[in-house]
């Protein structure tokens, strides 16, 4: 089921299959279908961020713009959620975290990192080649060959200007220090999970999170990719469950 919920003047678009007070947020260029392994099996309400998929526009330059959003919609919603961010998504629930703690009940953290540089050639590579860009952006994010890869090749061949847009903002995000430095505490359970085959965010991002949140928990699920929800769904579902309940 489709419906939206209006932030700051912005409508943006969620999608549901089974009742739970969980909040999915995609990473970069995706949308909420990205989730649609999890919506009718583990439950909760995935989001088109703010200029993706069917949600309204917005102006919006750091992972804490979207988290302004996405906390809007956690408040409506259930006053108080789980949020599941995946690699960007996974940058914009640390900082709903840290910006609207109020809102948070636990965190999920997907296939992400404190710090999440990008290889500088792939901005230029996406916008000058988008095919080609697009190609080596699918073949760092799939470990398998599952049915989603090519679909995954031609939506970010399509939105390249939107992937690069939101890869921009992951080059920018930076809370590694902080983690280290102690400044930042979370005191919120947090569930860690990566594939052991991840190339984009590696496992070594995830061990970090495990050794600087107390109250976590890492899973590394063998044999995935970075799209680890999508490409191998049933220990992705069993690990979300375990922690939710
Ligand atoms: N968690 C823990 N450690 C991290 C980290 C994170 N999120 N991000 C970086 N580090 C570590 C690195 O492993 C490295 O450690 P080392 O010195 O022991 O080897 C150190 O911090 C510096 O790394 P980084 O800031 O990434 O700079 P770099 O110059 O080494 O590498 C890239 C830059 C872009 C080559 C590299 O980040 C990379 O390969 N990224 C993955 C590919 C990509 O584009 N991902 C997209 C993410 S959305």
């Amino acid at each position: 089921m489709e419906f939206r919920v209006e932030v700051d003047g912005v409508e943006i678009s969620c999608l549901t299959c089974k009742q739970r007070d969980v909040v999915y947020v995609h990473g970069s260029g995706c949308d909420a279908e990205v989730w649609k392994k999890q919506l009718c099996d583990v439950g909760g309400v995935a989001i088109d961020l703010p200029n993706h998929g069917k949600s309204g526009s917005a102006e919006i330059s750091s992972a804490d713009d979207y988290a302004r959003y996405v906390a809007g919609v956690g408040r409506e919603l259930f006053g108080k959620a789980t949020f599941v961010g995946h690699s960007l998504g996974g940058a914009v629930v640390q900082k709903v975290y840290l910006n609207h703690p109020e809102v948070v009940k636990s965190l999920v953290l997907v296939s992400t990192g404190a710090r999440l540089r990008v290889l500088p050639e792939v901005f230029d590579f996406l916008l000058t080649h988008p095919e080609k860009g697009a190609e080596a952006v699918v073949g760092m994010a799939f470990a398998s060959n599952v049915e989603e890869r090519e679909e995954y090749r031609k939506l970010f061949c399509e939105r390249a200007k939107t992937l690069v847009d939101d890869l921009r903002i992951c080059d920018r995000f930076d809370l590694l220090d902080d983690y280290r430095n102690g400044e930042i505490e979370i005191d919120v359970p947090v569930l860690i999970i990566v594939g052991s085959d991840d190339r984009l965010t590696p496992v070594k991002y995830s061990e970090f999170f495990r050794s600087v949140i107390p109250n976590s928990e890492l899973v590394v699920v063998e044999g995935a990719g970075h799209m680890v929800m999508l490409e191998k769904a049933e220990e992705f579902n069993a690990a979300l469950k375990d922690f939710l309940s």
